[in-house]
């Protein structure tokens, strides 16, 4: 219907808000883009910034996917036309408006989404980053992990949107190709 596809385009344009970049430019931190991993992500903008740079890209990369599934549920939209508002938020960070170049690896975005699709799911994926990444302290690995859990933990707590959801780990794992590159020639950097 025309409410869909009118939600699907608004959480693609939520989700291409370059976040990491704006929060860069307002601190006077380097571009993200062309510094460190050169990702516009919470974890490249505190490996060039700080701590609270890092602290607001991460707020505004959930904050902005939780918006666009909300919005799309407040518009009446439910089960899978939720779903792919969420797949089109996930989407505009990862191959923004902008730029296709200009995009980043979805992990903030994805974990937005999932906070409104499932608050479980978001916890289990929140835990799960947090435990890999306390084990390894690298920032890719405990994003990949996650993010190769997160079909397991929809089976389980969203079977209805298992598809959709596999989808979005397939595109998080494809960018990050240079980090799995970095990993297996032992060169991947522990923040
Ligand atoms: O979420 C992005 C993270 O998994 C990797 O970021 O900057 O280390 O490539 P980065």
């Amino acid at each position: 219907t025309s409410i869909g596809a009118l939600m699907i385009g608004l959480a693609y344009l939520l989700g291409s808000i370059p976040t990491a970049v704006l929060v860069c430019n307002s601190m006077g931190i380097a571009d993200p883009r062309q510094q460190g991993s050169g990702n516009p992500g919470a974890t490249n903008v505190l490996r060039i910034g700080n701590r609270t740079a890092a602290a607001l890209t991460l707020a505004g990369d959930i904050g902005k996917g939780a918006a666009a599934v909300s919005l799309a549920h407040f518009a009446g939209l439910a089960g899978s036309a939720l779903g792919l508002c969420a797949l089109a938020a996930v989407l505009g960070h990862l191959y923004p408006l902008q730029g296709v170049a200009q995009g980043g690896k979805g992990v903030s975005t994805t974990l937005g989404v999932s906070l409104v699709l499932s608050p479980l799911l978001a916890l289990c994926q929140a835990l799960s980053w947090i435990c890999l990444f306390a084990l390894t302290r690298i920032s890719s690995v405990a994003s990949l992990v996650t993010a190769l859990l997160t079909p397991v933990y929809a089976w389980l707590l969203i079977p209805e949107l298992l598809g959709i959801l596999t989808l979005i780990t397939l595109l998080l794992v494809a960018r990050h190709a240079r980090n799995i590159r970095n990993l297996l020639h032992h060169d991947e950097p522990r923040l």
